[in-house]
């Protein structure tokens, strides 16, 4: 088949590459005339686990090609996928000026009979603005769909490849016998549903996921008070079949590129729609409301950061990915320097520098190559991120011979080691 896909942020350049390795021939399209340019040497702008090699084979392979041009991508494509940003409105709705500004490049070029699918997160009732406006500048015959996406960063190559369903949301049973042969190879379940239903359930994953971690994160700051400890909580409720043990780790809030904004637009979207009073802005308020309550719990048991090292381990949003937006880090090194602590921070992958796009840190903020320089000095440790690396790291070996606190914030170390080894040890929930 041949499949062109607009937008080569995240989504768009794994899409792409995916559907390319199952024999379709895939033109990925952007705006941006130096992300085309090294999209066609296999170089993406973010560090995604196989993306790179899996991209260099495709290209070699000539199965995938990238291009700036929309006659060229559009005229004989049988399926165009949308996979551009949708950024927060200021209200906090989904902002829609790239997809509709995609849809009206596209349009002019459309072959007849082709399907437009719009991957990108949009609130239910988006495609039918999109038919519309397709059919404003066009005559020939096409076909919309809703295709959303469900690919975590750090696992997407492996995520797009099994993924757990396709959910594909359409009026038409031809668009229906089209996108269900075209992903009958990924062997999983399909689910046909009408594009508004498609659509209301990304949200609802994204919203549901969001609220079960708030869930526990609340339950972990009751556990703080009563002396229970949340991980053996988890570990007792996780065998109700009806709940499950995964995906309920506690930490500093969820972040990312996605939940955060996710949450906010449902809520949004519900507050204009007439339903105010539930619960996702609550989720929202919640999350956004943590990292300062617990730092101030944290800065309250450490004595005040003024003239404190602080060694912050981990600054990506999860682990396996650069990516730092919304990240506990964003939030905890500012919150420091603010107060007058020295922060000395450490990622596997993440730069704070070029994220920022900063020509420097802030004088008291220096990045550093491993943990051992990290922690060098520290009086808090504060290892915000499960990297393998951080986590596997023996901190018996770094000690110091003063006092030094050790806050784990996703609960990821053993107490009594760490305590044996003279940290005063400030786990999560573990009263
Ligand atoms: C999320 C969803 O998991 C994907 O299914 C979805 O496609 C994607 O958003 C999207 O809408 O594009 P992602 O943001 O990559 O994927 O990351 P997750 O692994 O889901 O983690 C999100 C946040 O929740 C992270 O901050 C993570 O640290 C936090 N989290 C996750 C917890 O605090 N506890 C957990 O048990 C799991």
């Amino acid at each position: 088949m041949n499949i062109t896909v607009i937008g080569t942020g995240f989504v768009g350049v794994v899409t792409a590459a995916v559907y390319a390795s199952f024999g379709h021939q895939v033109i990925g399209l952007d705006i941006d005339e130096q992300k085309i340019a090294s999209l066609k040497k296999a170089k993406v702008p973010f560090y995604e686990p196989g993306l790179e090699e899996l991209l260099q084979q495709q290209l070699a392979a000539n199965q995938l090609n990238f291009t700036t041009n929309y006659e060229t991508a559009i005229k004989n494509a049988q399926l165009i996928m949308i996979a551009v940003g949708t950024p927060s409105a200021p209200d906090g709705q989904a902002d829609l000026r790239f997809v509709f500004a995609s849809i009206k490049s596209l349009a002019p070029h459309l072959k007849k009979d082709a399907i437009v699918a719009v991957k990108s997160t949009v609130p239910p009732g988006t495609l039918n603005q999109v038919e519309t406006l397709i059919g404003q500048h066009t005559k020939v015959n096409f076909y919309t769909a809703s295709l959303p996406e469900f690919l975590k960063e750090g696992s997407a190559v492996d995520d797009t490849l099994q993924p757990d369903r396709i959910v594909i949301g359409a009026n038409d049973q031809h668009v229906f016998t089209v996108l269900e042969t075209l992903h009958q190879p990924f062997k999983t379940s399909i689910v046909k549903i009408k594009p508004e239903s498609a659509q209301m359930a990304k949200y609802a994953a994204n919203a549901y996921l969001a609220t079960r971690i708030t869930f526990i994160n609340q339950i972990a700051d009751l556990c703080e008070k009563n002396g229970a400890d949340v991980q053996d909580v988890v570990a007792a409720i996780g065998l109700d079949s009806r709940i499950g043990p995964h995906y309920w780790y506690p930490g500093f809030g969820y972040g990312g590129s996605c939940f955060p904004k996710d949450v906010k637009e449902l809520a949004a979207y519900s507050r204009a729609i007439g339903e105010s009073n539930n619960l996702f802005n609550k989720i929202d308020d919640l999350n956004e409301e943590r990292i300062p309550k617990l730092m101030q719990a944290v800065e309250n048991k450490v004595g005040g950061w003024s003239d404190k090292t602080v060694a912050v381990l981990g600054l990506s949003f999860k682990p396996n990915t650069d990516d730092l937006r919304e990240s506990p880090a964003t939030k905890v090194i500012p919150l420091l320097l603010n107060k007058g602590a020295k922060v000395k921070s450490f990622d596997p992958m993440a730069s704070w520098q070029s994220f920022f796009q900063l020509k420097a840190l802030e004088p008291n903020h220096t990045q550093e190559k491993n943990i051992p320089s990290a922690v060098k000095n520290a009086d808090v440790i504060i290892s915000l991120v499960e990297w393998p690396q951080i986590t596997g790291f023996d901190f018996t070996r770094t000690k110091l011979n003063k006092k030094q606190w050790f806050i784990d914030a996703r609960n990821q170390f053993q107490p009594a080691v760490l305590k044996q080894a003279k940290y005063h040890y400030q786990g999560l929930g573990r009263g």
